[in-house]
């Protein structure tokens, strides 16, 4: 099979950072870890054959790339809301793949039950206010029985870039960052596996799930679907769980604390406009010299 063509170094770099050396090494380095999870997560009777796969977030296509050998047996479909990524994979990548451009609106135009396999890599992790009609989506376009595997920010991911220690009890669906836009990474979601399995766990079963501890580690879910419509208040609504309210009381005190970080820069920067660009470009300038 001829060798797939790489996308612009500027599309590859917006779903992540990536070694200034050997961009395309750490690329395919990344790629090829989170192939290795999926085919993990694979049924041992799993066959390619016929089956109809999507991957959700697809970015610039890393990961379908990953699965060249598979497309030809299988229809493989990504979506991203980056009209760019999309752009430039449906005129180098389709196909053999099936990119299509989605809003942040959840809603697919496929048919209920039409995927056999859904991933989503590192998607839910930066998802705020619309995680339950995107999973509510997710689930109504997969067959019965059909698998979704997510990655998550768990005690590993908090270690690199969270607020003090990781105390399970008191995280649950954990938002910071929230209005960080998508072309600096979006905002920042972390998951404890005791939420995951109570919120997620009224649509989906889980077959396998690993919190990921060590520093940088992402989380890793393997769901499969549970028949039946769900609704997204059923998905939100809050357990008789205690560490609920627990977990919710924390992430309000960090973004209080993430305020008042940032509003003495948000209102010096609104209303001394002419005074922060010329801080910023002095900046600039001394690191020049
Ligand atoms: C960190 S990147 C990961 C990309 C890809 N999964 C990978 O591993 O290479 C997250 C991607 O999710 C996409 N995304 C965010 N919200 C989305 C949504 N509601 N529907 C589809 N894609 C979304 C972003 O545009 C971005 O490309």
């Amino acid at each position: 099979m001829p060798a797939l063509p790489r996308p612009p170094l500027n599309l590859a770099r917006r779903v992540g950072e990536l070694d200034a050396e050997d961009p395309w090494g750490h690329y395919d380095r990344i790629g090829a870890v989170a192939r290795s999870r999926i085919d993990a997560g694979l049924p041992d009777d799993w066959d390619w054959t016929g089956k109809r796969a999507l991957d959700f977030g697809c970015g610039v296509g890393r990961m379908l790339c990953q699965y060249a050998d598979a497309a030809e047996r299988a229809e493989l479909w990504g979506c991203d809301i980056d009209r760019p990524s999309v752009d430039w994979m449906r005129s180098e990548l389709e196909p053999p793949f099936h990119p299509f451009l989605c809003t942040e609106a959840p809603d697919l135009p496929q048919a209920d039950g039409f995927f056999d396999l859904v991933w989503a890599i590192s998607v839910f992790t930066h998802m705020t206010d619309r995680w339950s009609g995107w999973l509510r989506e997710l689930h109504r376009v997969l067959a019965d029985d059909g698998i979704l595997m997510t990655s998550f920010l768990g005690p590993g991911m908090w270690a690199t870039i969270g607020d003090g220690a990781w105390d399970e009890d008191r995280i649950g669906m954990c938002v910071v960052r929230a209005g960080q836009p998508w072309s600096i990474g979006g905002p920042t979601v972390f998951h404890s596996e005791w939420w995951l399995r109570e919120h997620w766990g009224r649509a989906f079963d889980f077959v396998s799930i690993h919190p990921g501890t060590a520093p940088s580690d992402h989380g890793w879910a393997v769901l499969r679907k549970r028949p039946g419509p769900i609704s997204t208040e059923e998905l939100e609504r809050v357990s008789e769980d205690p560490r609920e309210v627990d977990a919710l009381l924390h992430n309000l005190e960090l973004l209080h604390a993430e305020d008042r970080r940032l509003r003495p820069r948000y209102l010096r920067i609104t209303r001394f406009p002419q005074l922060s660009a010329a801080r910023w470009w002095a900046k600039r300038l001394r690191a020049k010299l």
